[in-house]
């Protein structure tokens, strides 16, 4: 089955109210590589200006909580997400994950609240170095997909994306046969437990991509597109990236 490449930034905690243009900019020129699903997911301030100031483009959340709503202080329930004109929202993040303590289970609850909330659903998964070092990184990757993935989902609306720890923000990249091995291995274990619907799935490569290396990256077997934080806050290091997804087609 052929998969449209899907291009996000996560804009981390980065930008404030004049990045709306910038934002404007990456989405005008993604218009021209009409071949590529393109999202950015600002912090939560920008969701509503940036969905408003883009209308029909997918802007996103980095987060939410796994309730719809209740006595949980500073946190962002989905239906809220989608009410302020996201329609997509990143879960189990290795920053949420290693920062914010969230396990499997969590993870898997805040992708169940927000595919309830009709948005598109990006879920996290990557390895710490010392367990790619010690040879363990397809069993820790599978394992957590095991326990962060829902049971029931719409294929088109759950993506995952795979980001080693150790490859986030650091300029370091797995080798091309190791993206392409962990994404096959991903493949086969979402193809174990739900079968031609693992097909329709977008598996994304993220860490330290960039528009020197994303051509290759992209290229790598089962990679459908790319999860982007450094070099998705500007246009001019952004749209290169979704010009390389869209040259693959
Ligand atoms: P960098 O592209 O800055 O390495 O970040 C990757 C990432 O964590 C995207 O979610």
């Amino acid at each position: 089955m052929a998969r449209r490449k899907y291009v996000v930034g996560n804009w981390k905690m980065n930008g404030l109210s004049d990045a709306i243009g910038e934002a404007q900019t990456i989405f005008s020129a993604a218009d021209g590589h009409g071949t590529v699903d393109v999202a950015i997911c600002p912090p939560f301030t920008l969701i509503g200006t940036m969905a408003a100031a883009a209308p029909g483009k997918a802007v996103g959340g980095q987060d939410c909580h796994s309730a719809v709503s209740g006595a949980f202080t500073g946190s962002v329930a989905a239906p809220m997400l989608a009410d302020i004109g996201a329609s997509v929202v990143i879960v189990g993040h290795s920053e949420r994950r290693e920062g914010f303590g969230e396990n499997d289970a969590e993870v898997r609850a805040k992708a169940e609240a927000g595919l309830s909330a009709g948005l598109s659903v990006i879920l996290c998964v990557g390895e710490p170095r010392e367990v790619r070092e010690s040879g363990g990184a397809i069993d820790y990757v599978l394992t957590q997909i095991a326990g962060s993935v829902p049971d029931a989902f719409d294929p088109q609306r759950l993506a995952i994306a795979y980001e080693p720890i150790w490859a986030i923000g650091t300029g370091l990249v797995p080798t091309v046969a190791d993206v392409a091995a962990m994404h096959g291995a991903i493949r086969g274990a979402l193809a174990a437990r739900f079968g031609d619907a693992a097909e329709a799935m977008r598996i994304l490569y993220g860490g330290s991509v960039n528009g020197d290396n994303a051509a290759e990256l992209l290229d790598a077997g089962d990679v459908d597109g790319a999860l982007v934080g450094g070099a998705s806050l500007t246009a001019a290091k952004f749209v290169p990236i979704v010009a390389a997804a869209a040259a693959l087609g």
